[in-house]
């Protein structure tokens, strides 16, 4: 099988989502020279990023394709050669049901400029195909409170409650 141009196959994404994002916009794998279509600028409409140099950015991206092969599955939307949305699946090999798969949703940033043209609820139906598609029996993620109505409307519902401790 061919090396995938990206950080891995898009056959893993659903066609019929990728189709549906409207004309222009390409949902697709993380690529190496997203670096240069302003992926950090994109993705720190989230949180801050530090400043990270092509190199390091490189270094990470390749960990993630070669060790992280199977677990990490980044998502950019592109428009007009600019990064405009970013989401991940990390896929977590657990013991517990029948050694099942669970697939933690996070980064999801969608540009200011384009925030309301329903790409993030179309970033999120296809990183939930992905995790579907690679074998993964839930989806999860954490948000705030503010964000909980776009996740509900995304298809998620309340479970439990988040807990963390910063380092
Ligand atoms: N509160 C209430 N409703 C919302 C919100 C919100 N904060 N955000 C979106 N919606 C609604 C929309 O109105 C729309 O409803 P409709 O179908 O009735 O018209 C629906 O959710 C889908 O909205 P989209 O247009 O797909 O949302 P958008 O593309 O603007 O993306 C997102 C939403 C991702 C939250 C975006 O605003 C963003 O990037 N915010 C900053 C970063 C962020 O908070 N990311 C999420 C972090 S949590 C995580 O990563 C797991």
């Amino acid at each position: 099988m061919a090396t995938p141009k990206g950080l891995f196959s898009p056959n893993v994404i659903s066609a019929d989502i990728a189709a549906s994002f409207p004309e222009s916009y390409i949902i697709r794998p993380l690529e190496r020279e997203d670096y240069h279509k302003g992926f950090f600028e994109c993705i720190q409409v989230l949180t801050e990023t530090g400043d990270v140099s092509e190199e390091r950015f490189c270094e990470r991206y390749d960990w993630m394709k070669n060790q992280g092969q199977g677990i990490h599955y980044f998502l950019v939307i592109e428009h007009q050669n600019q990064i405009v949305g970013t989401g991940t699946v990390v896929v977590e090999r657990k013991f517990i049901r029948n050694l099942g798969n669970v697939a933690h949703i996070e980064e999801i940033a969608i540009r200011k400029e384009h925030q309301g043209k329903k790409l993030g609820l179309k970033m999120i139906q296809a990183l939930v195909s992905v995790a579907k598609n690679v074998g993964c029996y839930k989806s999860i993620l954490g948000c705030s409170e503010e964000n909980e109505p776009f996740y509900i409307k995304c298809g998620f519902e309340k479970r439990g409650r988040n807990m963390g401790q910063f380092y």
